[in-house]
């Protein structure tokens, strides 16, 4: 069970005025809650990677994620959420980057230091966090196997911001008196990680509980995932929509749930259907470091807005750093499988490392005409090689909206 941390003891005078401060104070404030989302942070303890080249080289192969300065980024997000003061901090898995047990100890302790501060933080794990097959630490040359963890090792290193129940570390989470969230772990970690998601009939059992009891409660319910629970588009559906998918939007249906919050993707991206919006989260480990803000007003009306880490709360440049360390790993990933002159592969690498970055951060719109009269769409035009072509057209075709922000009606059915 989650553990509250103590309270001072006061007495007299002194408690009898905190008290109707108190209670003026939540007297304004009870009409909004106010939550902060993040997702695969993918932390590394900074002991596991410091001055190896070699971890560098991983990351340049990778998919923009900038771990290297993990301590600067944890740093900002804190300054982020108490100048934010939300009334928790909701963590939708994929806390580490490989699931070592240095990582989650380190990341356990910063959650202590927001919970300190009177801010709830309620965690679910995703793919990479439990029973990882290749928790991994970084020396010059080398790296070297460390100790990862099981979901026993899980539940006691994050005792006192998740849940182990009868699905895994599902849970409710009650953030106030008007805005519970189910989270909801479908991540399957049975013997060894597995990329996909998989909600089960013991999932089934133990959702249907929670949101029976929000029903009865009158409390408005939103649910948590890792994995998505609405296929964002065709070619980004396998191994990041559930499996099981299905039966929990029965449920989500059933009982009017309006907004699933998950991440997986690394995709700033908002999937609608029929009553039900699926907000995936960008990767926190990548430029412009998203999170949210979701806030359930007084007339029961729900936002959500998908917002850039604040550049005041990092260091000078940092932004920028990022933002080239990602067009950087996003072109030279390209480079090798493009044919033309080297003006012409740096400018397709180029073109292309800016469309994603522009679709990863949810700022891409298909309709812009930049996109198909840049001098660089005709180059791509004529490569051998389309498979990126053909991403980038399903791209462009996708329905038009808001990948950033939403607002939805809490209504119940
Ligand atoms: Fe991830």
């Amino acid at each position: 069970m989650k553990e509250k941390l103590p309270g001072l003891r006061l007495h007299g005078a002194t408690a009898l005025l905190i008290a109707l401060c108190a209670a003026l104070f939540l007297c304004a404030a009870a009409a909004e809650t106010k939550l902060m989302v993040v997702s695969d942070l993918h932390y590394l303890e900074p002991s596991l990677y410091q001055g190896s080249e070699l971890f560098l080289q991983a990351l340049r192969r990778g998919d923009g994620k900038i771990t290297q300065y993990g301590e600067e980024l944890m740093s900002a997000l804190q300054k982020e959420i108490f100048a934010e003061r939300p009334d928790a901090l909701i963590v939708t898995g994929d806390l580490t980057f490989n699931g070592e047990k240095q990582s989650h100890a380190a990341l356990a302790d910063w959650f202590a230091t927001v919970e300190a501060a009177g801010i709830s933080v309620w965690v679910i794990p995703g793919n990479h966090d439990i029973n990882s097959p290749t928790p991994i630490g970084y020396a010059s040359g080398l790296y070297y196997g460390v100790e990862g963890v099981t979901p026993e090792t899980f539940a006691e290193i994050y005792a006192h911001c998740t849940e182990k129940g009868m699905a895994g570390f599902s849970y409710l989470a009650k953030v106030s008196d008007r805005l519970w969230v189910a989270m909801t772990d479908v991540s399957y970690y049975e013997e060894q990680a597995q990329t996909f998601g998989l909600f089960t009939a013991r999932h089934a059992t133990w959702l249907e509980g929670a949101l029976r009891a929000a029903r009865q409660a009158g409390v408005t319910v939103i649910t948590a995932t890792h994995h998505n629970l609405i296929a964002h588009t065709d070619y980004i559906k396998e191994s990041y929509l559930m499996f099981g998918s299905e039966n929990m939007r029965a449920l989500t249906d059933k009982y009017g749930v309006p907004l699933n919050l998950c991440g997986h993707l690394h995709i700033q991206h908002i999937a609608r259907e029929e009553g039900l919006a699926d907000a995936a989260l960008g990767a926190f480990c990548i430029y412009p470091h998203r999170y949210a803000v979701v806030t359930l007003s007084d007339d029961g009306a729900l936002t959500y807005d998908a917002r850039a880490l604040s550049e005041q709360f990092l260091p000078e440049g940092f932004s920028d750093r990022s933002r080239e360390w990602y067009l950087t790993v996003a072109s030279d990933k390209l480079k090798p499988s493009l044919t033309g002159t080297t003006e012409e592969i740096e400018l397709m690498a180029d073109y292309a490392a800016r469309f994603n970055l522009a679709y990863f951060s949810g700022t891409f719109h298909g309709e812009d005409p930049v996109w198909t009269e840049d001098p660089a769409y005709a180059l791509w035009e004529k490569q051998p090689n389309a498979s990126f072509l053909n991403y980038m057209k399903l791209v462009m075709r996708e329905a038009s909206g808001s990948h950033l922000h939403l607002e939805l009606s809490a209504d119940k059915p």
